[in-house]
C-alpha cells in the first residue's frame, strides 16, 4: 500500500518537475519568495469523528516538522466564526499557505477569497469548498469510500441471509460535499435494489452537522416510523453509526441489524469486533497528510506541483488540481490491517473486554 502511494506521489510530483507558479495571479505567487514558509491549518471539530485530533493533526504536524517547516494547526470545533477568527489570524500572523477542511462552502469560500486576496495560497484538505478558490484539493475518492458502506451492507445482509431487507440511510451533513459524494456511490449499488424490489428503502435522512447525538434521535424515529422494522443501516461514518447502534441495543436488536461506517475509529473497530457494526471505511490519514503536506510546502516554497488529476467543482465549473487516494474496506476479518497500518494501536483497541475480541481477531 505505502509503495503504491509512494510511487504514484513519485510519478505525479516529479512529472512537473518544479513549476514556478509565476504571474497567475492565483495566490500561490505571493507565497514564496522572501518570506519564511508558515502553513496554517484549520481542522472543522473534534466531535464528529475522531479522526481529525486523533490522525489528521498527528500526521500532519508529523510531516510539516520533518521538512523543518513552521505550522499552526487549529481546530474550529465546529463554530463557523470561529473558523473565520482563526483564518484572519492566521493571514495576519504571516501564514504563507492556508489548508482548510471547510464547515460549509459558504464559509470555507469567503475564507478562501481573503486568503487569496492577502497573497496566501490554499489547500482545500478533505472537503472540497464548492465555488471554491484553492489550488489544491487533497482527499479520498469519496464516492469509491460510499461504494464500499454500500457493497458492504450488501454483504453483510447476504450473510445473514435477509430478504427484502429495509434500510435505512444516516446521511452525513448536507453542507459537506463529502457527504453527497458518499451517498452518490451508495446510491449505486443500493438504489437498482430499491427499483428491482429487492431491497426496501425504509428511511433516509441527512444527520446536520454529523452530530452524533441528532443521529441517535433521528435512528429512533426512523425505527419507530418503519414498526421496528429496519434490516440494516447504511450510517456515512462511525459516529453516527455508533448512535445508530445504540439506539440498536435498547431494542436489543444489535449485531441482528448491519451497520455501515466509516474512518476505522477506535469506537468503529470495537463495534465491529463485537459484532455490532458489520464494517468500516478505512482511509490511511498518513497518506492524505503525507501529500497535503508535500503541495503546500511546495507553495509555501513558491513551487506549484502537478497532481496529474483534477476534480470538476460543480459549483464554480472550475477543474481543480487533486490528489484522491484509495479508500478500504475493513471487515472483522481484517480489522488488523488497520493496527498493521499503526493507525489505531492495539493498546486503545484492545482495552479491557476487547481483549478476547482482538485475539480472536488475530490481534497479538
Ligand atoms: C470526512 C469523514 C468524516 C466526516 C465527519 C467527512 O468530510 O471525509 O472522514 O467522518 O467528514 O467529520
Amino acid at each position: 500500500m505505502r509503495k503504491g502511494f509512494l510511487t504514484f506521489a513519485a510519478v505525479g510530483l516529479l512529472a512537473a518537475g518544479s513549476m514556478a507558479a509565476c504571474g497567475d495571479n492565483d495566490g500561490s505567487d505571493q507565497a514564496g519568495g522572501a518570506k519564511k514558509p508558515k502553513i496554517g491549518v484549520i481542522l472543522p471539530d473534534s466531535k464528529s469523528s475522531a479522526r481529525w485530533e486523533t490522525a489528521d493533526r498527528k500526521f500532519l504536524k508529523e510531516a510539516f516538522d520533518a521538512a523543518g517547516v513552521d505550522s499552526d494547526i487549529q481546530n474550529a470545533q465546529n463554530d463557523k466564526s470561529v473558523f473565520q477568527t482563526l483564518a484572519d489570524q492566521m493571514i495576519t500572523n504571516g501564514v504563507t499557505v492556508l489548508m482548510i477542511v471547510n464547515l460549509d462552502s459558504g464559509t470555507g469560500k469567503a475564507v478562501l477569497e481573503r486568503a487569496k486576496s492577502q497573497g496566501v495560497a490554499t489547500i482545500d484538505y478533505d472537503r472540497l469548498t464548492l465555488g471554491g478558490s484553492a489550488l489544491y484539493y487533497v482527499s479520498f475518492d469519496n464516492e469509491a469510500v460510499g461504494k464500499l458502506q454500500g457493497e458492504g451492507l450488501v454483504k453483510c445482509l447476504a450473510d445473514k441471509g435477509v430478504k427484502n431487507p429495509a434500510i435505512a440511510y444516516l446521511n452525513g451533513s448536507p453542507t459537506d460535499n463529502n457527504a453527497t459524494l458518499f451517498k452518490n456511490g451508495y446510491d449505486s449499488v443500493l438504489k437498482p435494489k430499491f427499483d428491482a424490489k429487492e431491497y426496501t428503502k425504509a428511511a433516509d435522512d441527512d444527520v446536520p452537522e454529523w452530530d452524533n447525538a441528532q443521529a441517535a434521535t433521528i435512528f429512533e424515529q426512523q425505527l419507530t416510523k418503519a414498526g421496528g422494522k429496519i434490516d440494516g443501516v447504511l450510517s456515512a461514518n462511525d459516529g453516527l453509526g455508533n448512535a445508530a447502534i445504540s439506539v440498536l441495543k435498547k431494542n436489543k436488536l444489535n449485531g441482528k441489524v448491519p451497520v455501515t461506517g466509516q474512518d476505522a475509529t477506535a469506537q468503529g473497530l470495537q463495534n465491529i469486533l463485537a459484532g455490532d457494526q458489520c464494517m468500516t471505511v478505512y482511509k490511511a490519514v498518513k497518506k492524505e497528510a503525507d501529500a497535503a503536506a508535500a503541495l503546500a510546502i511546495g507553495l509555501a516554497k513558491g513551487e506549484k506541483k502537478d497532481t496529474g488529476q483534477t476534480v470538476k467543482d460543480p459549483e464554480g465549473g472550475r477543474d481543480v488540481p487533486a490528489v484522491l487516494l484509495e479508500p478500504k474496506a475493513i471487515y472483522k476479518e481484517n480489522v488488523k490491517d488497520v493496527v498493521d497500518d499503526g493507525y489505531v494501536t492495539k493498546d486503545e483497541l484492545c482495552a479491557g473486554a476487547y481483549a478476547k475480541l482482538c485475539a480472536d481477531a488475530g490481534i497479538s
